[in-house]
């Protein structure tokens, strides 16, 4: 959090900054409009199927049932965009994924010997979630070629080997926050067999899926024949954060002392009754609406926006070329992956990627990033950063990746400098020239 707070500071403290820094969906794409009529798409809806007007009213303005009153309509658009067959019943609505985080570990980690295991480096919603509610993290690395089953098999033997128990798995597997990796197909099916075969739930959490270019891979819970995967949801990037609605499928079936059966869906909505009631219906309606006027595709909807992203990324991955061709990337022991959706671009640098880097950075050329090392709970991802493309313009890319070049350069230049014959004084000075 204090991390946050620091990136959070220097973005107020150097406005004229370019930020490479947030995951923000792009304002441009926002339309007040759209909203007013995906609420009367819905309104229409529930009229058509026969609803009495004053339902219609309840349904709108009332408190409203606590595992959400959509549920049948996002099973159908889970059908339509992605194959997937769940039971309405099987999925809670949440106030984003970030509820749908808390709800899940509070109903998994039960005892101080369960583990959480993430795939890192790890989205910070995650790991937040785990440190409100007290529960254990264990990275899995996710190496240079992403996660896999015998890394993760590695991790699983030697926490059970301390004696603790393992419950379930978070990754993120298209397109990924913070690196921007994306899962292969062999290693999804490894993972989701490795789970259900060790008894351990996979939490799957794809938010940038539906908002990247080309073809998609199947999603674990597509691939699970056992119930191993918890699905995690959010319409925060194929619609609009504001609107903060997220869902969790959760289609496991749950056994309690007395041996009675209920789905862990049903865990989660009695937990959520707790935390939030229920899912604001407002923010239901709206999204019901885009599902609706979409006919469950939402992806239909979110189509402008993934070709802004995809022509961001590219402009950006172009630029990097641009600026540090192969030889000079050498030369500055520079490397970055090249993402082909998502948000992220994971680049290695010649320095300490810390705070402090991040202040000269800000201060002396204008451009700001993430620290890689925030996203890893166990530690590293010192020498890289985090660069987003999601809230610039194609003019903020070109001249951030300039000043970017000139920072990383400058870093380069100190790092380098004989200490013999150079004075600290000197080597300050030489890093403040752009
Ligand atoms: C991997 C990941 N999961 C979840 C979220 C947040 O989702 P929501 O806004 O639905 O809470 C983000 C937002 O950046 C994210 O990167």
């Amino acid at each position: 959090m204090d991390m946050m707070n620091f990136l959070n500071e220097a973005t107020t403290r150097y406005p004229a900054a370019i930020s490479f820094a947030p995951g923000r969906p792009h304002e441009g794409l926002f339309d007040n409009e759209q909203i007013f009529r995906f609420l009367h798409d819905y309104l229409d809806y529930l009229a058509a199927q026969g609803n009495s007007p004053a339902s219609i009213h309840s349904a709108m303005h009332q408190y409203g049932p606590t595992a959400g009153q959509i549920c049948d309509i996002i099973a159908d658009a889970l059908w339509q965009e992605e194959g997937l067959r769940v039971s309405p019943r099987s999925i809670v609505v949440t106030v984003g994924a970030q509820e749908a985080m808390i709800l899940v570990l509070r109903a998994l980690m039960a005892g101080s010997d369960d583990v959480l295991l993430v795939s890192s480096p790890c989205y910070v919603g995650i790991t937040g979630a785990a440190t409100v509610l007290g529960v254990r993290v264990v990275p899995v690395d996710e190496g240079v070629g992403g996660l896999s089953s015998a890394r993760l098999e590695t991790v699983v033997t030697a926490q059970r080997a301390k004696g603790r128990r393992v419950r379930a798995l978070y990754v993120v597997p298209d397109y990924a926050n913070p690196s921007g990796t994306t899962m292969p197909v062999d290693t999804r099916r490894s993972i989701v067999e490795f789970a259900a075969r060790e008894n351990l739930l996979v939490i799957e959490d794809s938010p940038y899926r539906l908002i990247s270019p080309g073809p998609r891979l199947p999603t674990l819970k597509s691939v699970d024949s056992h119930r191993a995967v918890v699905q995690i949801g959010s319409f925060s990037k194929t619609l609009f954060p504001g609107v903060r609605l997220g869902f969790a499928v959760a289609d496991q079936i749950v056994v309690d002392d007395a041996g009675n059966k209920s789905l862990l869906a049903d865990e989660l909505a009695k937990i959520k009754s707790m935390v939030t009631l229920n899912t604001p219906t407002l923010s239901q309606a709206v999204v019901a609406g885009a599902l609706l006027s979409s006919a469950g595709r939402i992806s239909e909807i979110s189509a402008g926006a993934s070709a802004h992203y995809d022509r961001s990324m590219k402009r950006t991955l172009e630029c990097l070329e641009l600026h540090l061709p192969t030889p000079r990337r050498a030369e500055l022991e520079v490397q970055w992956n090249e993402p082909s959706g998502g948000f992220f671009i994971t680049m290695t640098v010649p320095f300490i990627a810390d705070n402090e880097a991040l202040q000269r950075s800000a201060k002396d050329f204008g451009v700001l990033w993430t620290p890689m090392s925030y996203f890893y709970p166990g530690g590293g991802g010192s020498r890289s950063i985090r660069l987003s493309i999601s809230s610039l313009s194609e003019t903020e890319i070109d001249e951030g990746v300039a000043r970017l070049t000139r920072f990383i350069e400058a870093e380069r230049n100190v790092r380098r400098a004989p200490v013999t014959t150079t004075s600290p004084a000197m080597v300050a000075l030489r890093a403040q020239q752009p």
